[in-house]
């Protein structure tokens, strides 16, 4: 069970650094089988090594080692602070940021090359999923283009853009009919759901059986918050 925290553009160096120390401490005390991972800003990065029970990963990366880009951020930067996670295709970059697929499969080739765990992000804007069920599997699957689903290192975290930061999420049956249909033929590829996930329906949500876990914004921000999130999903009993 993977439940991680993206903290998008939030949070300082110094908030960051108490922020997962305290969750470290928690995570000391609290034996949990949950795969546990945290997406700080690029500029709150610290070294991944400090904290055994947290996956420091990266929302975000250029597909190059170093070099040329003016603004961003690469390999060789990640590789200092150990971060070998990373997020790919989240809708804010590839609404904001235009990240067309064509780049985003570039990025997931370079982060597959490093070897790097990969949440791949697709989901679904409104006036689609208003158009219904089908059309929301086609415009998901076109996500795919150019993604290498037998990757190892892989989990998809599906994530309706109109669900995403709203407090709106989706409703469970129809999470677990997407999610449902993607494991059918994504095999044993991890899902993960996000989209306003919260204290009050991250249980109902990770019960689901095609349900590996929960990518979460809003609801990771405050670290004892995280905390119970990952209590929750420790507590649900698979069948
Ligand atoms: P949210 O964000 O939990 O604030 O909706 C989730 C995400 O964008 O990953």
């Amino acid at each position: 069970m993977i439940v991680a925290a993206n903290f998008k553009t939030n949070h300082t160096r110094e908030s960051t650094a108490n922020y997962l120390e305290a969750l470290n401490l928690f995570l000391d005390a609290y034996s949990t089988f949950c795969d546990v991972r945290v997406y700080p800003t690029a500029s709150s990065f610290l070294k991944a090594d400090l904290y055994s029970h947290i996956k420091l990963g990266a929302q975000n990366f250029y597909p190059i080692i170093n070099g040329a880009c003016t603004g961003e951020i690469g390999a060789q930067q990640l590789s200092e602070f150990g971060v070998k996670n990373v997020l790919i295709g989240h809708s804010e970059r590839r609404a904001a940021l235009k990240e067309t697929q064509e780049f985003i499969a570039k990025k997931y080739a370079f982060a597959k090359e490093n070897g790097w765990d990969i949440i791949y992000c697709i989901g679904e804007p409104k006036d689609v999923r208003d158009n219904g069920f089908e059309n929301v599997m086609e415009y998901l699957w076109g996500e795919f283009d150019g993604i290498d689903i037998n990757y190892e290192k892989l989990s998809i975290a599906y994530e309706p853009i109109w669900a995403i930061g709203t407090g709106i999420s989706a409703e469970v049956k129809d999470i677990a009919k997407v999610l449902d249909t993607l494991k059918s033929r994504l095999n044993n590829i991890p899902l993960l759901y996000g989209g306003s996930v919260n204290i009050e329906n991250l249980s109902s949500i990770i019960s689901l059986k095609s349900c590996n876990g929960a990518l979460i914004g809003n609801a990771s921000l405050d670290v004892a918050n995280f905390c119970k999130l990952i209590q929750i999903a420790q507590n649900v009993q698979k069948q």
